[in-house]
């Protein structure tokens, strides 16, 4: 296929990504309108070659259809990265999301065996019992950083207590999990190029060095926790060696951590910026409730893309694409995609039907937290409403320079 690039749009240069929201979003409409995806060289890093370049899949179409035909669209040259990354990266960050079939469905079974009901029933008590505490501190506080005081508390307390993690390693795990999606923000990363390959290193040994650890502990004398059932045999005799439960403690930290903190700032900076979706949630709230979080999530896209990579000369949608061809699904794309979602840039608690795919499009690898991600984000907001109903965001959120994850660093409020 040709490979195009409109002028002035540059998803490769940082400066884009530095660019008011508005403008993004408005890059991301000329794409949208393009007769074939748009296609960008690689990042300049200093510690691997840049590729070939990559095709931005920017419809929803597009992204759904990719997400749907992992033989011939494929996760395990890389999902998370779009440079190919160096094999000792790989050891940190090569967990299932990088992965394809076969290693890729014996990973999930193990681990999703372990997010059976009974896990997921602690999971929701203690989600509830979690969220109530932030409240109550939040109340005595009366306002601050929403990022440190709320959004960030609940998902890092409930990873680290289905894996098992004491409490004492709790900023250990918050602030290398900040290093791994820094993207290029000097306030978690240097910034010089080599020292990031340096840092990104450290943060992932140290957080494997730290569930390794544990994982040896849990192998002797297992608990009733999720590091327990992942290194001791399920009943098909399947269990996670120590690298793999090394690169799926770092993929869990980052994406079920980093995500759902996000989706919960985003939440509040958009109830208070949209205050007629505000009222309307307020009135009543279980109704409201579901589709507020899904639209949550459409809306702020937490995860701006995922990579896949062509593994024959096929077509999609039309399109003709050659063996290697590296693909970018932007969902943060595909969520604003004028096709499907009527008005997309509206913020719409009430949008009905909302096919988002925030948590990824249809295939094997769709979000193995959702469910968890919807009742963490749920279940801190009904507690805020009920207890500080009139929290609220005081300024515009500090955002995080990621062409990745669309982050918020910090977001003062009051209650
Ligand atoms: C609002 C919060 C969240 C968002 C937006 C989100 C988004 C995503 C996306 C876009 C993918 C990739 C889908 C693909 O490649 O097709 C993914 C995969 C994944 N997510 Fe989430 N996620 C969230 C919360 C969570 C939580 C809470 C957990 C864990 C407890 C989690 C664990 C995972 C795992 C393990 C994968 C890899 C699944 C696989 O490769 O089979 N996520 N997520």
């Amino acid at each position: 296929m040709e490979k195009t690039r409109p002028d002035g749009i540059d998803l490769t240069e940082w400066d884009f990504w530095a660019r008011p929201l508005d403008e993004r979003h408005a890059a991301f409409r000329t794409l949208r309108g393009l007769p074939r995806p748009a296609f960008f060289r690689e990042p300049e890093l200093s510690f691997v070659p840049a590729g070939p370049g990559y095709y931005a899949l920017v419809t929803h179409a597009d992204v759904v259809e990719a997400s749907r035909r992992p033989a011939d669209f494929c996760s395990g040259q890389g999902a998370i990265n779009i440079n190919d990354m160096p094999a000792d990266l790989g050891e940190y960050f090569g967990s299932m999301i990088n992965m394809d079939d076969p290693r890729h469905a014996k990973i999930r079974r193990i681990v999703s065996r372990a997010f059976s009901p009974r896990m997921i029933q602690r999971f929701e008590d203690q989600v509830q019992a979690v969220a109530e505490q932030v409240v109550e501190e939040v109340l005595v506080k009366g306002g601050g950083d929403f990022v440190t005081d709320v959004a960030a508390r609940l998902p890092l307390k409930i990873i680290c207590d289905l894996m098992g993690i004491d409490e004492a390693h709790y900023k250990t795990v918050f602030d290398n999990s900040n290093i791994i999606l820094a993207g290029a923000d000097t306030e978690f990363v240097s910034e010089e190029a080599d020292q990031v390959a340096l840092q990104l290193l450290e943060a992932g040994q140290t957080l494997k060095d730290l569930v390794e650890e544990l994982g040896r502990r849990r192998r002797e004398e297992p608990t009733g926790d999720l590091t327990s059932a992942l290194v001791n045999a399920n009943i098909d005799g399947e269990s996670l060696t120590d690298q793999e439960l090394g690169s799926f403690f770092i993929l869990l930290v980052v994406a079920g951590n980093e995500t759902t903190r996000n989706a919960i700032a985003h939440g509040l900076h958009l109830l208070t910026r949209y205050p007629e979706q505000r009222e309307l949630l307020a009135s009543d709230f279980e109704r409201y409730i579901p589709g507020a979080v899904e639209e949550i999530v459409r809306y702020a896209s937490p995860v701006i893309w995922m990579r896949r990579t062509a593994t024959r000369d096929t077509e999609l949608n039309g399109r003709e694409f050659k063996a290697g061809d590296k693909l970018l699904l932007y969902y943060w794309s595909a969520n604003r995609d004028e096709t499907v979602f009527t008005d997309p840039d509206v913020f719409d608690i009430t949008r009905d039907p909302n096919p988002h795919v925030g948590f990824g499009g249809p295939g094997p690898h769709f979000c193995l937290g959702a469910h968890l991600a919807r009742r963490e984000i749920t279940v801190m907001f009904r507690e805020l409403f009920r207890r500080a109903p009139g929290i609220r965001a005081t300024g515009e959120p500090d955002r995080l320079l990621s062409n990745f994850i669309n982050g918020i660093k910090h977001l003062p409020y009051t209650v």
